[in-house]
């Protein structure tokens, strides 16, 4: 089903600027991209793509000539550089050539000298740390930012108001400048909600979720659009498949429609 093409579009239904996210089956689900600007949500449990998702889209945007910054929470940059080495979108040299910028949240905190994040970050620390991620997007030129995971910096906040001030500061701070954001959330293993806390897919543009499905004792892994604002969709389920050659993403054959809507 891909299309292959990196051409920009405007949505048929909104006229907003469509980015390609790269992944061609992707982008065809999405009749074209993401809004350009957007703030766009990976929610899922652990190994069903999050960091996979990220890396590609900024990884063949790098290629693209449009850079990005992805900040990691949970692993260091040396070992999502070593895990993406099977990747063909991917290329160290993208990193060494500044195009792809991979940020260690843990030593973001000790730069900021917030020593000890998992006791609870102060609105204060948040001004600085959204403050230094800007830095980091504006120093690279880039258009791209993933944050991997959100789930992880939301979790140093100790209190649900800081959290959505926060969430809501960064979405602004981004769309004002047309950067999309691309944040991760890790959801417990069969879970219901479309966020962590059940609070950033309704503080984000856009949500895909990334599940696991068992279909005849196979463990598949699976994407859905829950939402995208500004632009028509599938909300079908699709089967992911994560190949060397990236993501690939097919029609679930007895796919499925949820009721409701934005
Ligand atoms: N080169 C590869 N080809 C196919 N699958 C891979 C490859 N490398 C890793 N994987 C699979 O991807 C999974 C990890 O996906 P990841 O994007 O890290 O998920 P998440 O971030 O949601 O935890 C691993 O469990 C592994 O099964
Ligand atoms: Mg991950």
């Amino acid at each position: 089903m891909a299309k292959k093409g990196k051409k920009r579009d405007k949505s048929e239904s909104s006229g907003v600027d469509l980015q390609p996210t790269g992944i061609d089956d992707l982008d065809e689900i999405l009749q074209g991209g993401v809004p350009e600007g957007s703030s766009i949500l990976i929610s899922g449990a652990s190994g069903t793509g999050k960091t996979t998702t990220c890396f590609e889209i900024l990884s063949r945007a790098a290629s693209n000539g449009e850079s990005g910054v992805i900040f990691l929470t949970s692993e260091t940059p040396e070992r999502a550089i070593a895990n993406m080495g099977p990747y063909e979108f991917f290329s160290p040299s993208l990193v060494d050539d500044g195009k792809l910028v991979i940020e260690d949240m843990g030593e973001t905190y000790k730069h900021l000298g917030i020593e000890h994040p998992d006791t609870g970050l102060s609105q204060e620390d948040g001004h600085k740390l959204l403050a230094a991620i800007e830095k980091a997007v504006d120093d690279a030129g880039a258009k791209r930012l993933a944050i991997d995971s959100l789930t992880g910096v939301l979790a140093s906040f100790d209190n649900e108001g800081r959290v959505r001030s926060f969430l809501k500061q960064m979405v602004r701070t981004f769309t004002a400048k047309g950067i999309t954001l691309y944040l991760t959330s890790e959801l417990p293993p069969e879970s219901v909600r479309y966020s962590s806390m059940g609070i950033e897919d309704t503080l984000t543009d856009g949500v895909i979720l990334l599940s696991n499905i068992e279909s005849r004792g196979d463990l598949l892994r699976s994407l859905q659009i829950i939402k995208m604002r500004g632009a028509g969709h599938s909300r079908s389920r699709y089967v992911m498949d994560l190949t060397q050659y990236g993501i690939i993403i097919v029609p679930v054959l007895k796919s499925y429609t949820r009721g409701g809507g934005e």
